[in-house]
């Protein structure tokens, strides 16, 4: 992971993007300053917002993506810093008061595990936000899963790797919290279908991007359209309807994760 992320082609649905970022975080309470960790990052812009909307004494944004860190540092202040790393292994031996990972959870395998490291990360009452995107199912998704057997012989991240939403409110019950666990589903009013080619080059085609020359991308990106409309047909506008995991956590006064 990864230089294939392009913040600009990612932000060119900035406020859709927001919208669930904004939604993830509206259960969270701020105590006192709280020290906060934003995992999955991306290009800092939300992080340093949030870090202002809590008051927090730090907020960390962590990611994997050099290019995505590079524009990163332009939103570094007194609070707010950024550093490389992987959301999958992370970890933070003295402990921060509240985590939050919007749409980068799905990158990784085994939830249960990386959910038990990062509530292991929690001061006592620490509190989670994370959000993931659920729409594997939708045509979008299906159709860069299908090309991704068919020329990478893999399987499509979101559809392995994200959990369905009563397993995330298991999995952090079990983990001594207090939980809420929504599905949502958003509706997004893209000019034509086609703009869902643009919406997916953001983010799930990136991972084309990283292991196909360039001509194969482009061959790539052809076919994925081509496949795509005939699926959803040519419709200007085109709603384009997404369905996303909205999880809180906090952990509860008896519960002791490493630092309680
Ligand atoms: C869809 S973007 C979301 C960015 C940001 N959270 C936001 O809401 O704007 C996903 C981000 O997760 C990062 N990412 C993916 N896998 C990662 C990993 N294993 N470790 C750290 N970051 C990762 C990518 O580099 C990318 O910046």
């Amino acid at each position: 992971m990864s230089d294939a992320w392009n913040p600009d082609q990612y932000n060119r649905f900035a406020a859709e993007r927001e919208r669930p970022f904004w939604d993830m975080v509206a259960h969270l309470e701020a105590n006192g300053a709280p020290t906060v960790v934003d995992l999955g990052c991306g290009d800092g812009r939300l992080t340093q917002a949030l870090g202002r909307r809590l008051g927090a004494s730090s907020i960390l944004g962590v990611d994997a993506s050099a290019s995505m860190l590079e524009r990163a540092v332009h939103y570094a202040d007194a609070t707010t810093s950024f550093i490389q790393g992987d959301l999958a292994t992370w970890r933070d031996e003295e402990g921060v008061d509240i985590i939050v990972a919007n749409a980068s959870l799905q990158w990784v395998d085994d939830h249960p595990a990386v959910l038990a490291r990062w509530m292991e990360s929690l001061r006592p009452g620490g509190q989670l936000a994370v959000q993931v995107p659920a729409n594997g199912d939708h045509p979008s998704h299906l159709v860069s899963g299908e090309l991704a057997a068919e020329i990478l012989g893999e399987d499509d991240h979101v559809a392995v790797n994200v959990l369905a939403p009563e397993d995330y409110a298991e999995i952090l019950a079990a983990l001594g919290t207090s939980v809420d666990v929504t599905l949502r589903v958003y509706l997004h009013e893209l000019a034509s279908s086609e703009e869902l080619v643009e919406w997916m080059k953001g983010t799930a085609l990136t991972r084309f991007r990283e292991r196909l020359s360039a001509e194969d991308y482009d061959a790539l990106l052809a076919e994925y359209r081509a496949r795509l409309l005939e699926r959803v047909g040519r419709r200007s506008p085109y709603l384009f309807t997404f369905k996303r995991i909205l999880m809180y956590a906090r952990l509860k006064p008896d519960a002791r994760g490493a630092h309680g």
